[in-house]
Protein backbone atom coordinates (compact mmCIF):
# COMPACT_ATOMS: atom_id res chain seq x y z
CA UNK A 1 0.00 0.00 0.00
CA UNK A 2 1.06 3.76 -0.83
CA UNK A 3 2.42 5.44 1.80
CA UNK A 4 0.04 9.23 2.11
CA UNK A 5 1.96 12.59 2.34
CA UNK A 6 2.41 13.35 5.72
CA UNK A 7 0.71 16.56 7.17
CA UNK A 8 2.66 18.89 8.58
CA UNK A 9 1.39 21.99 10.72
CA UNK A 10 3.43 25.18 10.93
CA UNK A 11 3.43 27.23 13.76
CA UNK A 12 4.29 31.14 13.40
CA UNK A 13 4.17 34.44 15.40
CA UNK A 14 5.60 36.69 12.86
CA UNK A 15 6.62 37.68 9.30
CA UNK A 16 6.92 34.23 8.03
CA UNK A 17 9.33 34.28 5.84
CA UNK A 18 10.56 30.42 6.81
CA UNK A 19 7.24 29.55 6.25
CA UNK A 20 7.32 30.77 2.72
CA UNK A 21 10.21 29.15 2.12
CA UNK A 22 8.85 26.23 3.22
CA UNK A 23 5.92 26.63 0.73
CA UNK A 24 8.11 27.27 -2.32
CA UNK A 25 10.12 24.26 -1.54
CA UNK A 26 6.60 22.54 -1.61
CA UNK A 27 5.96 24.01 -4.56
CA UNK A 28 9.31 23.04 -6.25
CA UNK A 29 8.35 18.91 -4.73
CA UNK A 30 11.49 19.23 -2.80
CA UNK A 31 9.12 19.11 0.19
CA UNK A 32 7.47 16.36 0.14
CA UNK A 33 4.42 17.01 2.95
CA UNK A 34 1.40 18.53 2.45
CA UNK A 35 1.46 21.93 4.46
CA UNK A 36 -1.93 20.83 6.37
CA UNK A 37 -2.32 24.19 8.75
CA UNK A 38 -0.79 27.31 9.66
CA UNK A 39 -0.87 27.87 13.38
CA UNK A 40 -0.30 31.82 14.95
CA UNK A 41 0.16 32.71 18.18
CA UNK A 42 -0.84 36.50 16.92
CA UNK A 43 -3.87 37.68 14.71
CA UNK A 44 -1.80 40.00 12.70
CA UNK A 45 1.36 37.96 11.76
CA UNK A 46 2.47 38.84 8.63
CA UNK A 47 2.91 35.03 7.68
CA UNK A 48 -0.47 34.63 7.85
CA UNK A 49 -1.52 36.55 4.62
CA UNK A 50 1.54 34.10 3.07
CA UNK A 51 -0.39 31.31 3.97
CA UNK A 52 -4.11 32.49 2.89
CA UNK A 53 -2.24 33.30 -0.69
CA UNK A 54 -0.97 29.30 -0.74
CA UNK A 55 -4.51 28.58 0.54
CA UNK A 56 -3.00 26.96 3.54
CA UNK A 57 -5.98 26.91 6.48
CA UNK A 58 -4.54 29.23 9.45
CA UNK A 59 -5.29 28.51 13.05
CA UNK A 60 -5.20 31.43 15.57
CA UNK A 61 -3.99 29.98 18.88
CA UNK A 62 -3.65 32.05 21.81
CA UNK A 63 -3.07 30.29 25.66
CA UNK A 64 -3.99 33.12 26.94
CA UNK A 65 -7.87 32.79 25.48
CA UNK A 66 -8.15 29.83 27.85
CA UNK A 67 -9.56 29.03 31.05
CA UNK A 68 -6.26 27.71 31.66
CA UNK A 69 -2.66 25.89 29.83
CA UNK A 70 -4.44 22.74 30.21
CA UNK A 71 -7.71 23.71 28.58
CA UNK A 72 -5.83 25.53 26.23
CA UNK A 73 -3.61 22.63 25.01
CA UNK A 74 -6.25 20.56 24.60
CA UNK A 75 -7.99 22.77 22.42
CA UNK A 76 -4.67 22.76 20.34
CA UNK A 77 -4.37 19.04 20.37
CA UNK A 78 -8.05 18.54 19.31
CA UNK A 79 -7.39 20.68 16.41
CA UNK A 80 -4.09 19.07 15.15
CA UNK A 81 -5.84 15.81 15.72
CA UNK A 82 -8.70 16.49 13.77
CA UNK A 83 -6.36 18.13 10.62
CA UNK A 84 -4.74 14.62 10.97
CA UNK A 85 -1.28 16.45 11.15
CA UNK A 86 1.80 14.32 11.65
CA UNK A 87 4.56 16.14 11.92
CA UNK A 88 4.81 20.30 13.34
CA UNK A 89 7.65 22.57 11.98
CA UNK A 90 7.86 25.60 14.41
CA UNK A 91 9.19 28.57 12.16
CA UNK A 92 9.26 32.10 14.56
CA UNK A 93 7.06 30.19 16.90
CA UNK A 94 7.77 32.53 20.21
CA UNK A 95 5.51 30.50 22.64
CA UNK A 96 6.71 27.69 24.37
CA UNK A 97 5.15 24.15 22.99
CA UNK A 98 2.55 22.34 26.27
CA UNK A 99 3.59 19.39 27.45
CA UNK A 100 0.70 17.83 26.26
CA UNK A 101 1.72 18.66 22.38
CA UNK A 102 4.94 17.39 23.03
CA UNK A 103 3.66 14.13 24.58
CA UNK A 104 1.42 13.48 21.86
CA UNK A 105 3.96 14.27 18.97
CA UNK A 106 7.41 12.36 20.24
CA UNK A 107 10.27 13.25 18.33
CA UNK A 108 7.89 15.21 15.47
CA UNK A 109 7.78 18.31 16.15
CA UNK A 110 11.26 21.11 15.20
CA UNK A 111 12.40 24.18 15.39
CA UNK A 112 14.88 26.92 13.62
CA UNK A 113 17.16 29.35 15.78
CA UNK A 114 19.26 32.00 14.23
CA UNK A 115 22.27 30.97 16.33
CA UNK A 116 24.42 28.10 17.29
CA UNK A 117 23.05 26.39 19.90
CA UNK A 118 22.99 26.48 23.07
CA UNK A 119 24.84 30.19 23.10
CA UNK A 120 22.36 32.57 22.59
CA UNK A 121 18.96 30.44 22.98
CA UNK A 122 16.28 30.72 25.61
CA UNK A 123 13.87 32.74 26.93
CA UNK A 124 14.26 36.40 25.50
CA UNK A 125 16.21 35.40 22.83
CA UNK A 126 14.15 35.70 19.42
CA UNK A 127 14.53 37.92 16.47
CA UNK A 128 17.06 40.77 16.29
CA UNK A 129 17.71 40.42 20.38
CA UNK A 130 19.91 37.45 19.16
CA UNK A 131 22.09 39.12 16.84
CA UNK A 132 22.40 42.18 19.04
CA UNK A 133 23.91 39.88 21.41
CA UNK A 134 26.59 37.98 19.18
CA UNK A 135 27.64 41.17 18.33
CA UNK A 136 27.88 42.45 21.81
CA UNK A 137 29.68 39.46 22.46
CA UNK A 138 32.26 40.32 19.48
CA UNK A 139 31.58 36.87 18.18
CA UNK A 140 33.49 35.42 15.14
CA UNK A 141 30.72 33.33 13.64
CA UNK A 142 27.17 32.53 14.55
CA UNK A 143 24.55 30.86 12.53
CA UNK A 144 21.42 28.61 12.75
CA UNK A 145 20.60 25.68 14.09
CA UNK A 146 17.51 23.12 13.47
CA UNK A 147 16.41 20.99 16.26
CA UNK A 148 13.67 18.56 18.17
CA UNK A 149 12.14 20.77 20.19
CA UNK A 150 11.28 19.58 23.91
CA UNK A 151 9.56 21.56 27.14
CA UNK A 152 12.68 24.27 27.06
CA UNK A 153 13.12 27.09 24.76
CA UNK A 154 15.63 26.09 22.39
CA UNK A 155 16.62 23.34 24.05
CA UNK A 156 15.96 19.79 22.29
CA UNK A 157 18.66 17.56 20.25
CA UNK A 158 20.25 19.37 17.38
CA UNK A 159 20.04 17.98 13.54
CA UNK A 160 21.27 20.40 11.75
CA UNK A 161 24.01 24.02 12.53
CA UNK A 162 24.95 26.14 9.93
CA UNK A 163 28.00 28.67 10.25
CA UNK A 164 27.79 31.55 8.65
CA UNK A 165 30.44 34.29 9.98
CA UNK A 166 30.12 37.38 11.78
CA UNK A 167 31.84 40.65 10.50
CA UNK A 168 33.95 43.58 12.37
CA UNK A 169 31.49 46.06 10.87
CA UNK A 170 28.58 43.92 11.06
CA UNK A 171 25.18 45.34 12.56
CA UNK A 172 22.29 43.05 13.91
CA UNK A 173 20.17 43.78 10.91
CA UNK A 174 22.46 42.52 8.44
CA UNK A 175 23.82 39.46 10.56
CA UNK A 176 20.06 38.48 11.14
CA UNK A 177 19.84 38.65 6.61
CA UNK A 178 22.66 36.73 6.48
CA UNK A 179 21.23 34.15 8.81
CA UNK A 180 17.79 34.26 7.50
CA UNK A 181 19.36 33.53 3.46
CA UNK A 182 20.78 30.36 4.84
CA UNK A 183 17.49 29.40 6.96
CA UNK A 184 15.58 29.92 3.51
CA UNK A 185 17.83 27.32 1.86
CA UNK A 186 18.51 24.50 5.05
CA UNK A 187 15.52 24.68 6.75
CA UNK A 188 12.99 22.92 3.91
CA UNK A 189 15.84 20.58 3.02
CA UNK A 190 16.10 19.76 6.70
CA UNK A 191 11.92 19.35 7.26
CA UNK A 192 11.84 16.99 4.34
CA UNK A 193 14.57 14.33 5.48
CA UNK A 194 13.27 14.68 9.20
CA UNK A 195 9.70 13.65 8.02
CA UNK A 196 11.31 11.03 6.28
CA UNK A 197 13.33 9.74 9.50
CA UNK A 198 16.81 10.44 7.59
CA UNK A 199 17.98 12.50 10.27
C1 LIG B 1 13.85 33.03 12.21
O1 LIG B 1 15.05 33.72 12.24
C2 LIG B 1 13.92 31.77 13.02
O2 LIG B 1 15.20 31.25 13.14
C3 LIG B 1 13.44 32.19 14.38
O3 LIG B 1 12.51 33.21 14.15
C4 LIG B 1 12.73 33.82 12.89
C5 LIG B 1 11.45 33.76 12.14
O4 LIG B 1 11.46 34.55 11.00
N1 LIG B 1 12.95 31.08 15.15
P1 LIG B 1 10.28 34.42 9.96
O5 LIG B 1 8.98 34.69 10.69
O6 LIG B 1 10.33 33.02 9.40
O7 LIG B 1 10.55 35.46 8.93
Amino acid sequence: MEKSTPKIAVFISGTGTNLQALIDARNKKKLEAELALVVSSSPSALGLSKAEQAGIPTFFFQERDYPSKQEAAKVLLEKLKEDQIDFIALAGYLKLIAPEIISAYPDRIINIHPALLPKYGGRGMYGVHVHEAVIAAHEKESGLTIHLVDEKYDHGRILKQIKVPVYDDDTPGLLQQRIQKEEHKHYPIVLNKFIKGKV
